[in-house]
């Protein structure tokens, strides 16, 4: 991982590329790939001759695009934006109406991105396919039917990757029939947050960790990602997807693998990605009635002033999926193997919660024999986000004559007051390492397939129990089953605000 406090000192020169967008003026372009495009090209990341060029339905013109861009991008940036840079951003943009149904190399779309592309074949032709699953194999077949596909061609897939395992073996034929696997770049933004590579910085930049990185020393881990969001105007997206696979099989396993992995020989594109795998391959399956046990589902209701999930405003009614859905789960996950044998690592993760907070807990033991009344554990807290940054909690003495009181502080780590900087999007980091070819923070296809491997039974066991989620109120700590999937072993979530 790259982990340099000035990354562009550390980026190659930018070099000219076309940055061609399938679902170019969707939600996620809009709100995530456009800001952090800008962001790229105000610090000069961008080549002057590089070009975004959104694909959508819509029979939008290329000064429609920039209007529309200019209306609902602009307030994403920065006050104080650069009007001279926001004015060098716009005239970047183009847009093609082109859908991936609109069939074969004749279609007057494809003609038009083909007429866009021909004669820059020198540059890198990056395809972002910032659409549903279903249609990146067959957009990797239009561009290759097209003639677009160049040695220089890479394609960034979004997750999720597939519903399940078939479907995901599937996909990655696909696309793999088309593009080698040098050229796919699976994109994880949780993998793109600064706090997430800093994890791996703390863990194998500093010597005091490693040896006590392990079962006889954790008592267990935490990996929470909490949301005060619901889903609306969602539902068509997330009645089939939910928590688990929204969430778990990507963004909470690859926080796991980067906790548990061992260290890598190497900062390179494979070495990290080989480790995360062995994790991966490592989970304890859970399944029948395990499943049961080590899992929690749960569908957020209504509560004074919030909609349940059936209420969400959205363009279509609830269907059979929406009633079966999860907003809400939490998991008791083990890690099979030498360091971690009996640690449980529990993921939580959830919409319309109390609080919006990603976090990993590393629990210590207790000291063996306490020679002070009232003393707890050490913990580690890695806040991903807000307030990025890392705790330790240690006991300390409460300053004061008679009685020694102990109470636990925290030593912490605030990225923001220490390095004084704007923390950047993980799309801003994600989108430069395409740009400069860099795998190493993207998905491996061996490690999506393993994610799903290990999330299927989950799937297949909540399918055929055929019961409903667990309702819990909105806007309250999820269903009660979360908090007795540690309370029975003594355990409780952590629920401290940052310091
Ligand atoms: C996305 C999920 O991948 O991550 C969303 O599809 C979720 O449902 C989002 O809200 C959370 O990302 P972040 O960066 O806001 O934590």
């Amino acid at each position: 991982m790259n982990p340099s406090p000035t990354p562009a000192a550390q980026r190659a020169t930018p070099h000219d590329a076309d940055l061609v967008v399938f679902g170019g003026t969707g939600d996620l372009s809009m709100r995530k790939l456009l800001p952090a495009l800008y962001h790229c090209d105000r610090d000069g990341r961008l080549a002057p001759q590089t070009r975004i060029i959104a694909l959508s339905r819509g029979g939008l013109t290329d000064d429609d695009l920039r209007g529309k861009v200019d209306a609902q991008v602009r307030a994403a940036v920065p006050e104080g934006d650069d009007p001279a840079v926001w004015r060098r951003f716009l005239a970047r943009l183009r847009h093609v109406p082109v859908d991936v149904h609109d069939d074969g190399a004749a279609h007057e779309g494809w003609r038009a991105l083909a007429g866009l592309l021909a004669g820059h074949e020198d540059r890198d032709r990056i395809f972002y396919l910032a659409s549903p699953p279903m249609t990146f194999g067959p957009f990797c077949r239009q561009v290759q039917q097209a003639g677009l596909v160049t040695p220089r061609s890479r394609v960034v897939l979004e997750k999720p990757l597939g519903r399940d395992l078939a479907s995901a073996r599937q996909i990655n034929d696909e696309v793999g029939a088309i593009f080698a696997e040098s050229q796919i770049y699976r994109i994880d933004h949780y993998l793109g947050k600064e706090t997430v590579q800093n994890l791996l910085v703390l863990r194998f930049a500093n010597a005091f960790l490693e040896p006590i990185w392990n079962s006889l020393w954790i008592d267990h881990v935490q990996i929470s990602v909490t949301e005060t969001v619901g889903t609306p105007g969602r539902r068509g997206y997330y009645d089939q997807a939910g928590a688990l696979r929204d969430m778990v099989q990507n963004h909470l396993l690859q926080l796991l693998c980067l906790v548990a992995m061992e260290p890598p020989a190497r900062n390179d594109r494979e070495s990290i990605r080989d480790e995360k795998l062995k994790v991966l391959q490592a989970l304890r399956p859970i399944s029948g009635s395990e499943a049961d046990r080590f899992t929690v589902r749960g569908q957020y209701a209504e509560a004074p002033g919030m909609p349940g999930y059936l209420d969400e405003p959205d363009r279509s009614p609830p269907t059979d999926a929406s009633y079966r859905v999860e907003t809400f789960t939490a998991i008791r996950a083990e890690v099979k193997n030498w360091r971690w044998a009996g640690v449980p690592f529990y993921l939580r993760t959830g919409k319309r919660l109390p609080s919006r907070r990603s976090e990993i807990v590393v629990q210590f033991k207790d000291v063996p024999h306490s020679i002070y009344p009232g003393g707890s554990p050490n913990r580690l807290v890695l806040r991903l986000q807000p307030s990025e940054g890392i705790d330790l909690h240690i006991m300390a003495k409460e300053p004061g004559a008679g009685e020694v009181t102990l109470r636990p502080v925290p030593l912490g780590l605030s990225f923001a007051r220490t390095f004084g900087t704007r923390v950047p999007d993980a799309y801003e980091r994600l989108l430069m390492d395409v740009m400069d070819g860099n795998p190493t923070l993207f998905m491996r296809r061996d490690e999506v397939e393993a994610a799903w491997r290990w999330i299927d039974p989950i799937l297949a066991t909540w399918e055929s129990a055929g019961t409903p989620p667990e309702p819990y109120p909105a806007g309250s700590a999820g269903p009660p089953s979360a908090h007795e999937l540690l309370g029975r072993s003594g355990r409780a979530w952590h629920e401290e605000e940052p310091a």
